[in-house]
Formats: C-alpha cells, sequence, structure tokens
C-alpha cells in the first residue's frame, strides 16, 4: 500500500494507505482498540477492530505502549468527529519497537522536570505545535526579505570585539587569543550592507545574561537586516511592515497550531494597525501616569486590572468548589468525571496565573512611580506601557548613555540617540531593538574611548566611515522573543528546540 502522511490523508477518503508514526494515546474497549497515531505531520485515529484483523494483530494492537513506534495499514474514512476529519480502519500493524514506559506521560510534571527531558518533551502536542508556527514565522521572515531585495549573508559567529556592552560576552580561547562568541551580527551586517545595498543576517547570538527570566535565552536566533541610504524614519516604517507581515502570514499559516495552543488570536490580528510611535521621554511619561492614553493613565488602569483579578480569583475559586462537589455526587459518569476533573485543573491553573498578577502588580505600580528618568526600562515597566496599547509600539529618541556606541546622535538633542526599541502588547516587552548608525568617524572614536572598547579591534569597522561612508539603519528581531509572543508562551525556553538558559546547558 502507498506510503503517505497523515496531513495528505484528504486525498484518500476511502482508499488504502500505509502510515508511519508513534502511538500518542491509546484506549481500549472489549474488541476494539483506539490508537491516536502521530507522525510529525498531523494526528489520526486508528481503529484496531478485532473483527476485522482476527485475534493475533488484536493482541499486537492491545500490547502498544504510550510512543511505540509502528507502521498501520487500513482505509481511511470520513468522520467529521475526529481530529482532523478523518480516521483509518486498520487491516495490518507492524511494530518498529514497543516502548519502554514512557517518563513524561503524566499531565502533573512540572516544568523543570519537562524541560530535563526536553528531548522528550519536543514530541507533545503543544510543544509540535509551537515548533511549526517557529517554523512559519521563520519562513515567512525569509520571504519578506527575498521580496524585497534584500541579499541574506552570513555574519560570523568567533568575534574579535563586543557589539552590544561588555558584559555580556562569552569568551573562548581561539588559539591562545580571546575571542567572543558574536552577541549580534550587526557590525559586519553594516560593512555587507556597504557593499550589497540592502542584507538580512540571520543566526544565533549569544548573551551571557546571568538573570533567569522568562525573556532571557544565553543563544537565541536573530534576524538582522541592515541598509544603505537609511534613516530612522524609514527604519521604523519597515519595521511596522515587517512585523505586519511576519505576523499576519504566520499567524493566517498556523490556524490548527494556534487553536492546539488555545491562542486568542483578536490581539494579533490587530497587527495592520498603525504602531503608535513615541519618544523616549513620553514613554516615560505614560510609564509614570502622567500621560494618558486613550483616555487612560497607567496607574488607574493598574489599579482597576488589580480589582478585576481580585474579583475573578473569587469567582474561580467558587466554580472550583461547585465543580468538586459535583464530583462526589454518586452516578457521575466516567466520561463526565474527566470532564469535571479536567475544568478543575484549568481553573486552577487559571488562578495560579491571576494571584502570581496580585502580587506583580502592587510591584510595578510602585517601580513605575519611582521610575529615574534616563534609565532603561525593565520588563515590568514594558509591561505597564504597553498595557494601554493593543498592538506592538515603537519608542524611539533614547539617552545616549543607555544605547550602544554605534547609535546616531539626534542632530536637535545631543543627549540623545535615533534608537528604536518595538514593545510587543501583552507583557511580552521588546522584540525589537535597532536604530541609524553614528557616521561621524571622530565622534564614533570617541564613543568607542567612552564605553572603554579596545579601538584596535573596531579599525576596521572604522573604515566604513572612512571609504564611501552612508546615512545607514538596521534593526535586530529576537526570533524566539517572537515566537513567545504569537504563541503566548509563558517562558521563551518553549520557544526554541533546546534552549540555553543561565543554569541549563543540557539536554
Ligand atoms: O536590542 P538588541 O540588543 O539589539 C542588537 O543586538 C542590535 N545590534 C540589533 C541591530 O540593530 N541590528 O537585541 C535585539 C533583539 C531584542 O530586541 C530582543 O528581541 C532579542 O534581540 N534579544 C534577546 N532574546 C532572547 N534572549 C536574550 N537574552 C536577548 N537579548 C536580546
Ligand atoms: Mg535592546
Amino acid at each position: 500500500m502507498k506510503v503517505i502522511q497523515i496531513k495528505e490523508i484528504r486525498g484518500y477518503d476511502n482508499k488504502g494507505v500505509t502510515l508511519n508514526g508513534w502511538v500518542a494515546n491509546k484506549r481500549s474497549g472489549k474488541s476494539l482498540v483506539f490508537v491516536t497515531l502521530r507522525d510529525g505531520s498531523g494526528y489520526i485515529q486508528a481503529v484496531f477492530d478485532q473483527g476485522v484483523i482476527g485475534e493475533e494483530e488484536f493482541q499486537k494492537a492491545e500490547s502498544l505502549t504510550l510512543e511505540s513506534s509502528v507502521s498501520v495499514s487500513g482505509k481511511i474514512v470520513k468522520d467529521e468527529r475526529q481530529i482532523g476529519g478523518y480516521e483509518m480502519q486498520v487491516i495490518k500493524l507492524e511494530i518498529y519497537q514497543i516502548a519502554e514506559e514512557y517518563p513524561i506521560a503524566k499531565k502533573e510534571h512540572g516544568v523543570e522536570f519537562l524541560i530535563d527531558n526536553r528531548h522528550l518533551w519536543l514530541r507533545s502536542k503543544r510543544q509540535w505545535a509551537v515548533m511549526r508556527v517557529r517554523n512559519n514565522i521563520i519562513y515567512a521572515i525569509h520571504r519578506f526579505f527575498q521580496d524585497r531585495g534584500f541579499t541574506q549573508m552570513d555574519a560570523p559567529i568567533f568575534t574579535g570585539n563586543a557589539v552590544e556592552g561588555t558584559s555580556t560576552l562569552f569568551e573562548t580561547d581561539y588559539f591562545g587569543e580571546p575571542a567572543y562568541l558574536s552577541q549580534s551580527g550587526q557590525l559586519y551586517g553594516e560593512a555587507m550592507a556597504m557593499s550589497l545595498g540592502k542584507i538580512y543576517t540571520f543566526g544565533p547570538t549569544f548573551r551571557a545574561e546571568k538573570s533567569k527570566t522568562r525573556r532571557h535565552l544565553t543563544e537565541f536566533w536573530m534576524i538582522e537586516p541592515e541598509m544603505a541610504f537609511c534613516d530612522n524614519e524609514k527604519n521604523m516604517d519597515l519595521i511596522e511592515e515587517f512585523l505586519q507581515f511576519v505576523v499576519t502570514t504566520a499567524v493566517e499559516e498556523s490556524k490548527e497550531e494556534l487553536e492546539i495552543l488555545e491562542r486568542d488570536t483578536t490581539i494579533l490580528k490587530n497587527i495592520n494597525k498603525t504602531f503608535p510611535r513615541v519618544t523616549y521621554d513620553e514613554a516615560v511619561e505614560i510609564l509614570m501616569g502622567k500621560k494618558e492614553v486613550n483616555g487612560k493613565t497607567t496607574l488607574n488602569t493598574l489599579h482597576e486590572d488589580l480589582e478585576t483579578i481580585e474579583e475573578d480569583i473569587r469567582k474561580n475559586e467558587q466554580s472550583i468548589q461547585e465543580n468538586e462537589e459535583r464530583l462526589k455526587k454518586s452516578g457521575v459518569k466516567k466520561r463526565e468525571q474527566n470532564q469535571i476533573q479536567n475544568s478543575i485543573e484549568k481553573l486552577k491553573a487559571e488562578n495560579k496565573d491571576l494571584e502570581e498578577q496580585k502580587i506583580n502588580i502592587p510591584q510595578w505600580i510602585e517601580s513605575a512611580e519611582n521610575f529615574k528618568y534616563g534609565s532603561d526600562f525593565g520588563g515590568s515597566d514594558e509591561t505597564v506601557i504597553t498595557r494601554l496599547f493593543d498592538t506592538p509600539i515603537m519608542v524611539y529618541n533614547w539617552p545616549k548613555e543607555i544605547k550602544a556606541f554605534y547609535m546616531k546622535r539626534d542632530e536637535k538633542n545631543n543627549g540623545l540617540v535615533k534608537g528604536v526599541d518595538v514593545l510587543a502588547p501583552e507583557g511580552f516587552g521588546e522584540i525589537v531593538g535597532g536604530g541609524e548608525r553614528e557616521t561621524d568617524l571622530e565622534f564614533l572614536k570617541e564613543q568607542i574611548n567612552i564605553h572603554k572598547l579596545p579601538m584596535k579591534a573596531f579599525e576596521w569597522y572604522l573604515d566604513l566611515r572612512r571609504y564611501g561612508s552612508v546615512p545607514h539603519s538596521g534593526f535586530g528581531l529576537g526570533l524566539e522573543r517572537l515566537v513567545g509572543w504569537i504563541c503566548k508562551l509563558p517562558h521563551l525556553r518553549e520557544s526554541i528546540p533546546f534552549p540555553r538558559m543561565y543554569g541549563r546547558l543540557f539536554p
């Protein structure tokens, strides 16, 4: 019989085919065994009927354990009630391997245990869905740039100089010389843009961030376009167009996956509205509750949110209690019991989330009220600012002290530089950082000294200002931050196949 993938079953209604895959779930009845089969392309229910396949094959089916690898042959039949709309009536079963007792089958595993078993966790339906969304995002990113005449170029990973400050460098021994794992391909991107005009890099970048937050990885993938003859205004236009295309396309092409993730995509569909552009000064005023956005201030909103949260927690607690009483009643069928148990678990998880917010909000309020003009926004500050918006926002014109050495000064105010950060809504914070690059040779040399960077390592970079220097700009998108936002993940560790974070190198 023809071997096909589950995603192709639509074209094989009422036909016989063979599928290779793994047992994702199994239920047994008296003379029937139901297996949910997964093959990486999708899921399908395979039905083993003793009357059809005979005693010996049926026993083989009964012996299947979770994650056993199999080949099943049979007829594809339409069944609207099943996942994917079809099921297979099996006539033949071949077993590759009967899996040992699967270690991560239980629902109640904590996330630390799951991440220790990341090599197996990747097989779960949620993780499968996230990885497919990630792939769709990557594909959309390449399409966007390729369709607009950008050339993809690769920056080196071993580098001799810092880009984004010296505090997050990973040092390695390069034949007796220190070399650093790249924090960003940007400086090389600038050199490449002076050759090809419009380029983008897409590669791994490294930051020795000793912080255990849900937004930080030590190894992450960055997409960095760089454009010659481009100022920060045009740069911001491109960022907006880019995010609109990538989010719209990836959401459109990931419908099934986002449903599995139970992602409400309403806010993602707002992406095609114009992104508000606010200066750093305005963002500080918004943060501190001194400036209204659509008739609201951050501080009022936070106080209101706190009340709503407390109310929601009370409501959920009541529902949990009611459900628990229903469970105690006699005569509740097994199926219904499971449903009730599931809703109890869901409500409990929801409340855990709400309790966390209840603790966080007063801290956010305090940190917002005490914010010092001129300092960088922390994760919670970004969350507070973006709470008033339902699209990403762009914050530009930053104090030069908190930005990198290469940023171009603002002509109107020498204390500011033409950097831009894009902050995503729903508490996801900065997803893009970029700006216009300084072109003045003497000023750059001064900045290199002020930032205590070794001049010698930057000579090649300074050459770009000696030979045909032009206004140029670019930005960097953190791939995992975007995956995290689109999928609404609680932590970036789920956004990449094998996350590298402070305190984690395995598996
Ligand atoms: O803002 P960053 O540091 O900017 C740069 O590296 C520039 N050289 C980019 C450029 O203009 N070409 O980093 C860019 C983005 C951030 O906005 C964030 O999305 C992501 O990279 N990022 C991280 N993602 C995960 N874990 C970390 N530790 C990250 N640090 C930055
Ligand atoms: Mg940044």
